[in-house]
């Protein structure tokens, strides 16, 4: 009786909105190659955090008092008085770190398998927008706060836009509203970060599955599991029943079906995720001073430049890389070249082997060099600059921008291993 009703309601729905034909394309009968590591948990790890601080930030919002007179003392009220207020809070601030944690391993895997090659350089692309928007969706949550830190450190950003020529200063103005950073650059914050960005995130995330879905995942081998129609005897094709849109135009090998295979295995992710976040959210919801710093438990105030001006740990890289210039606007022209190298990374790797398993050793220490720079750029990011960290921030900014450009001269003739025709393992 209760089947029948369900089964009966789906086909009236589906006859106006085909959401089992898109269930079942997109989850149910997608085509996932069967050999996904762990690495592969990363993407819907992203989900759910991406879920977990459009919540949490929703919840936030019924409470928050975005004005320069009340918003540090409604995060104080929010900690205190409101039902599970601290939860939510601590949700929202640790899923922030905790986003970029999971975003850099995903784009890490990426680096590894070269997933970003052909034919997925719009993915990639996608991706690297869902970053940036991220990045500035992080930056401008910061000042929500109202904290000392949160003032100082979007002074010290907001300010690299007056080094501009000609239109700096107005620029730097016009994204404040007003002279100073005030109540009126809190507000405009307030409005992109809880509205236009996640807005904006929320259908880039869309796309980016999309894009994936039209090309097909890449695997920990590197190895395409969609093989050109014809060209795979019908007895080595996979025996599951895929949705038609993938074998009307592709013979499909070594794969399973999203669901229940993947969805299943990610559960797990989920799990091991959950396990570490909540320890960090319960036990070191301040990461020790890195996710919420230190002055930020003071009111902002203009008058009180906090000793050691510091950004969050997940722009540490690229602060690091703006810093190591002494000129503003060589620095800020540096770093917005350092996110422009990643952009164009499907461009810079002119080899056709994906997968780090079958290429060069020089490809593998590469690799190796520039995760290493990456994380001691960020260390640098978090740390006063002395002259001693100056100069290993200059080298490691060489060797980030070295992966580039090494990737671009040895790629074309590069020394690697043969691929097997079929995922091996
Ligand atoms: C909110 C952030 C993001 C979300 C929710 C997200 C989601 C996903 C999901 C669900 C997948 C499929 C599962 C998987 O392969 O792990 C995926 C794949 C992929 N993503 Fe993302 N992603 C995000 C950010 C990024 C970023 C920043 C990049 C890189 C710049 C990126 C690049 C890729 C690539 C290249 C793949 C295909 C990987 C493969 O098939 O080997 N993603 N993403």
């Amino acid at each position: 009786m209760l089947t029948k009703l369900v089964t009966d309601l789906m086909g009236w729905v589906d006859k106006r909105l085909p959401v089992t034909e898109a269930w079942n394309k997109h989850v149910g009968q997608y085509p996932a190659p069967k050999n996904f590591n762990f690495w592969y948990f990363f993407g819907s790890l992203a989900m759910l955090v991406l879920v977990n601080q459009i919540l949490t930030g929703v919840w936030l919002t019924m409470n928050y008092e975005p004005s320069g007179e009340g918003a540090f003392a409604s995060i104080e009220y929010i900690m205190r008085d409101v039902d599970y207020g601290w939860l939510l809070r601590y949700m929202h601030s640790t899923g922030a770190s905790a986003f970029f944690v999971v975003v850099y391993l995903h784009m890490m895997r990426g680096l590894m398998y070269g997933s970003y090659q052909k034919p997925r350089e719009l993915l990639w692309i996608f991706g690297m927008l869902i970053y940036l928007v991220l990045m500035a969706e992080a930056f401008m949550g910061y000042l929500l706060p109202w904290g000392n830190m949160s003032f100082w450190g979007a002074q010290v950003i907001i300010s690299l836009f007056g080094a501009i020529p000609i239109v700096g200063e107005d620029l730097a103005t016009w994204i404040k509203g007003d002279y100073v950073i005030s109540g009126a650059t809190l507000n405009r914050f307030f409005a992109l970060h809880v509205i236009a960005l996640p807005l904006v995130l929320v259908i880039l995330v869309f796309l980016h599955i999309l894009a994936l879905h039209e090309v097909g995942s890449n695997n920990p081998e590197g190895v395409e599991t969609k093989k050109p129609k014809g060209s795979v005897k019908p007895e080595e094709l996979s025996k599951f029943k895929f949705h038609e849109s993938y074998t009307k135009k592709y013979d499909i090998v070594d794969s399973i079906p999203f669901h229940p295979y993947y969805s299943v295995k990610d559960i797990m992710g989920v799990a091991g995720f959950l396990i570490l976040f909540c320890w960090v959210m319960f036990f070191f919801p301040e990461g020790g001073g890195y996710f919420i710093e230190a002055p930020n438990f003071t009111p902002a105030n203009g008058l009180k430049t906090p000793e050691h001006i510091a950004p969050v740990w997940y722009f540490g890289p690229f602060y690091t890389i703006l810093r190591v210039v002494p000129d503003k606007l060589g620095g800020m022209l540096l770093m917005f070249a350092a996110i422009g190298m990643l952009f164009a990374l499907p461009w810079f790797d002119r080899g056709t082997v994906k997968s780090v398993r079958f290429r060069s050793k020089w490809h593998l220490a590469n690799l190796i060099q520039f995760a290493i720079c990456f994380i001691i750029l960020g260390i640098l990011g978090t740390m006063p600059a002395t002259p001693i960290a100056n100069l290993i921030g200059v080298i490691t900014t060489c060797g980030y921008f070295g992966f580039f450009i090494a990737l671009w001269f040895y790629s074309k003739n590069e020394n690697t291993k043969p691929v097997p025709e079929r995922v091996s393992h």
